[in-house]
């Protein structure tokens, strides 16, 4: 038994009423029946304030971090904000480009960045260039033109141990991602990169992991570079993305606000005065504006428990799958009713394993045809979003003061055909 979905794991901009959700002052039930399901719902005016909120915190130069959700309307939305866009790929570098994001706003991340990627970074003027190794060293030493020198910021891994899923820590030592601190050999990195004509070497870059529920382990990593910087002609140090939402009722983060003076705090005893503090949340951004409404269209009891299977699955939402992370669920048409009834809510594809949510309280009254929503669904949903067993995504939709506003089109049989040869 479970009270009524909490309305603080909704998008700001919620109302719940007798026999309906609205979000953004949209009908959830009318927008289902508009653009089908599975619909991604974004409050567009969360969104909007969660980029201010991430410009406020840090110094000038803070990015979104596009891997968490990215369309053209979500990059303009982060520029709007004042926010730099981080890519991780030619793709998403492309797809903000052709935006309308100015090159000097867009940081390019990556681990294994070919010859292409780097010489478009360069000729493009990107804002910084994040470094992770010593064979991009090496490409950027033939491809560097000091007629554009390209601004570099080092990726270093401190050797922290972030508490969360093992699939997205990364300050630690045995990581594909940086150079090590303890090894030296991100000192020997930053020693090459301040020696290269065509590349300024600007400052270092920790990205500790994701979804972390506190602000010591961004403490700790601050007092590590700090120790690191001293003497090394650092100006800019970055301190990633990775600050934890709710996604369940009970959990606790920290806001984009605390966590910014949380680390502005161990930055200001730590790091030399004057030093340039920046950071690339993503899913602190974006999770909790969305919700995915879901059509209800099989319920199976079973000795065990009892299936209810939706519309979509592992395909729009690989997030249980991956990393057997929770969420809750709503009735769209029932949402001030006590949730009496446990389902584990499974998707359409073709795996025991498509599970959305393993254990998900409903009213009783939910049935067939009903539609059903997942919240804090906005943040590496529909970017990890796969056509497994070719099922169309979902289409987007962004919704505010009334209007809702289609960003994503949904996929057509077309779409999945098209690049057959
Ligand atoms: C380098 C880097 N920066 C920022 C982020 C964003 O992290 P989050 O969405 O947890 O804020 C990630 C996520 O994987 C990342 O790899």
């Amino acid at each position: 038994m479970a009270a009524p979905i909490d309305p603080r794991l909704l998008p700001t901009n919620v109302t719940m009423i007798e026999g309906d959700v609205l979000i953004g002052g949209v009908s959830l039930t009318q927008l289902a029946a508009k653009y089908l399901t599975p619909l991604f719902v974004y409050d567009e005016d969360m969104l909007r304030a969660r980029c201010a909120e991430a410009a406020a915190a840090f110094d000038d130069g803070v990015a979104f971090a596009s891997k968490s959700f990215l369309c053209g309307a979500m990059a303009k939305i982060a520029v709007d904000a004042g926010l730099c866009i981080d890519v991780a790929t030619e793709g998403e570098m492309d797809l903000v480009l052709r935006a309308g994001v100015r090159p000097d706003r867009v940081i390019v991340h990556g681990n294994n960045k070919s010859e292409q990627e780097l010489r478009r970074a360069i000729e493009l003027g990107v804002h910084r260039l994040i470094v992770d190794n010593f064979d991009e060293i090496d490409r950027l030493e033939r491809l560097a033109d000091p007629a554009r020198p390209v601004q570099c910021l080092l990726r270093v891994t401190p050797g922290v141990e972030a508490h969360t899923h093992e699939f997205v820590r990364t300050g630690q030592e045995d990581t594909k991602f940086g150079l090590s601190i303890q090894r030296g050999d991100a000192a020997r990195a930053w020693g090459r990169l301040r020696s290269m004509s065509g590349v300024e070497a600007v400052g270092i870059h920790a990205h500790i992991g994701s979804q972390i529920f506190d602000t010591t382990a961004f403490e700790a990593t601050i007092s590590i570079l700090g120790d690191f910087v001293r003497d090394l002609g650092v100006r800019e140090v970055c301190v990633g993305g990775g600050i934890g939402v709710p996604y369940v009722a009970g959990e606790m983060a920290p806001s984009l606000t605390e966590w910014g003076a949380a680390v502005r705090a161990a930055a200001n005893i730590h790091l030399p005065e004057g030093t340039r503090l920046t950071a690339e949340p993503g899913r602190s951004i974006v999770a909790a504006a969305a919700v995915t409404v879901y059509k209800v269209g099989a319920i199976k009891p079973v000795a065990q428990r009892t299936y209810m299977a939706v519309d979509g699955g592992m395909s729009d939402n690989p997030r249980p799958v991956l990393y057997g992370s929770g969420y809750e669920t709503f009735a769209v048409g029932d949402p001030l009713a006590e949730r009496s009834e446990a389902y584990r809510v499974v998707g359409k594809h073709c795996e025991s394993g498509d599970v959305l949510v393993d254990e998900a309280w409903l009213p009783v009254s939910t049935g067939v045809d009903d539609l059903i929503a997942t919240p804090v669904t906005g943040a590496y949903g529909y970017s990890m979003a796969s056509n497994y067993n070719r099922v169309p995504r979902p289409a987007v939709v962004f919704v505010r003061d009334g209007v809702d506003r289609l960003v994503l089109r949904r996929e057509t049989m077309d779409d999945l055909f098209r690049l057959e040869v």
